[in-house]
C-alpha cells in the first residue's frame, strides 16, 4: 500500500437504486415499498421540458411526506448545461427537508462541475441552517467525464457514489449502439469461424472503479435499458460485481431483485472467505504468510480479498 492509504466507502447497502420519473406521482409509495437500497426520484431525463417545474414540486413534497424507511434518498437534477439545475438546487435545499440524504449530478465533465453544485449547497445549507450536509453522486456519462473521472472523483468530501451511464456514454463516445448497456451485436473477436462478444463498457468501468477506490467512493453501474431480458441484466450485473462495483440502477421494479441478488455476497461465497480467513490465522499462528486451501494457494492478499466479502455481508446483514 502506498503511504497515503485507500479511504473506506460510505458504509451503507447500495446494491440497487430505483429510479422513477419526478412527474409519474404514483410511482412514489411503490418505489418507497421496493426492495432497493436507494432511491433517486429523477427531475432530468425522464422528465419533459413542460414537466420540469411540476416534477419539482412533487418530489420535494415526496420527501417531505413519503416514509421513505431507511433507504438513501437521492434526487437527480438536471446537468449544469441546462436552465433547470440551480432551481433544482435551491428548491430542493430550501424546501426539502432532512431526510433528503443526496443529490445525483448528471453529465458531469469535470471537476469544477462539482464545485459549482458544492458552492451552492453549501450557501444555502448554512443560510437556512441545515444540521445534515446533502451528499452527492455523480454520472459519468461522457467523455469529458470519463477522461477526466479521477479529478471529479476527488473533487468534493461530499460525493458518495458514482455511476456509469451507458446510454448518454455511448452517445458521447459516438459508438454506434442504441442499446442501454449489455452485449453490443458488432462487438466481438473472431476464433475461426466463432464470435466472442466482448465487453464494450468494460475499460470505463474499471476506469470508474479505479477512481472511486482511489477516493473511498462506492462504484456503481448505470442503467439496463431492456428490462424484459433478466439474464442479460444478470450477466452485466455478475461483471460489475467481478470488477470491484457495488450494485446497479433499476429502471423498473423487476430488476430489483436481480441486482440485490448479484450484489449480495451468496452464502456459499460467505463461507469459502471465513475459511480462507481461518487458514490464514492457522497459517499466522505457524508463523507462515502462505499456506494452501482447497489446494490452491492463499497469502496474505487472500486476506484482504476475503475480508471485503465478509465486510460487503456484514454491512447487508446490518441493512
Ligand atoms: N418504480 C416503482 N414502480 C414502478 C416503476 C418504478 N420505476 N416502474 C413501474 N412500476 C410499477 C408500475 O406502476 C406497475 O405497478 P402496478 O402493478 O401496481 O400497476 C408495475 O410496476 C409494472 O409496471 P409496467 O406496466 O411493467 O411498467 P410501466 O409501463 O408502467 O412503466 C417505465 C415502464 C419504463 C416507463 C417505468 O418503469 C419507468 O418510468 N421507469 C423509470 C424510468 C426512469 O426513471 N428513467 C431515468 C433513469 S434511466
Ligand atoms: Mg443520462
Amino acid at each position: 500500500m502506498s503511504f497515503r492509504l485507500q479511504p473506506t466507502p460510505p458504509a451503507r447497502p447500495n446494491r440497487c437504486q430505483l429510479f422513477g420519473p419526478g412527474s409519474n406521482t404514483k410511482l412514489f409509495a411503490k418505489m418507497a415499498a421496493s426492495g432497493a437500497d436507494v432511491i433517486n426520484l429523477d427531475l432530468e431525463d425522464s422528465v419533459a421540458p413542460s414537466d420540469k417545474d411540476q416534477a419539482r414540486i412533487n418530489v420535494i413534497e415526496a420527501i417531505n411526506t413519503i416514509d421513505w424507511g431507511t433507504k438513501t434518498l437521492a434526487v437527480r437534477i438536471n446537468s449544469l448545461d441546462t436552465p433547470y439545475w440551480y432551481r433544482d438546487v435551491v428548491d430542493l435545499l430550501e424546501q426539502a427537508g432532512p431526510r433528503l440524504d443526496q443529490i445525483m449530478i448528471p453529465k458531469v465533465g469535470c471537476a469544477e462541475d462539482i464545485y459549482a453544485v458544492d458552492a451552492l449547497v453549501t450557501a444555502i445549507e448554512r443560510a437556512k441552517g441545515r444540521i445534515k450536509p446533502v451528499a452527492f453522486e455523480v454520472i459519468i456519462e461522457s467523455a469529458a467525464g470519463l477522461a477526466h473521472v479521477e479529478a471529479i472523483a476527488a473533487a468534493s468530501p461530499r460525493l458518495q457514489a458514482m455511476s456509469l451511464g451507458a446510454a448518454d456514454f455511448a452517445a458521447s463516445m459516438g459508438m454506434q449502439t442504441t442499446g442501454i448497456g449489455g452485449t453490443q451485436e458488432n462487438y466481438y473477436m473472431l476464433q475461426g469461424e466463432t464470435r466472442h462478444y466482448a465487453d464494450p463498457w468494460h475499460w470505463a468501468q474499471t476506469a470508474i472503479v479505479a477512481a472511486c477506490r482511489t477516493h473511498g467512493i462506492l462504484p456503481v453501474d448505470g442503467p439496463f435499458g431492456d428490462f424484459s431480458d433478466d439474464e442479460g441484466y444478470r450477466a452485466q450485473a455478475r461483471r460489475c460485481a467481478t470488477l470491484g462495483m457495488v450494485g446497479k440502477w433499476a429502471i423498473h421494479p423487476k430488476q430489483i431483485a436481480l441486482a440485490n441478488e448479484v450484489f449480495t455476497p451468496s452464502e456459499a461465497a460467505v463461507a469459502e472467505a471465513r475459511e480462507i480467513l481461518a487458514a490464514m490465522e492457522t497459517a499466522k499462528a505457524q508463523g507462515a504468510g502462505a499456506t494452501v486451501y482447497k489446494g490452491r494457494l492463499v497469502d496474505i492478499a487472500s486476506i484482504k480479498q476475503a475480508e471485503v466479502i465478509v465486510a460487503q455481508s456484514d454491512l447487508i446483514a446490518g441493512a
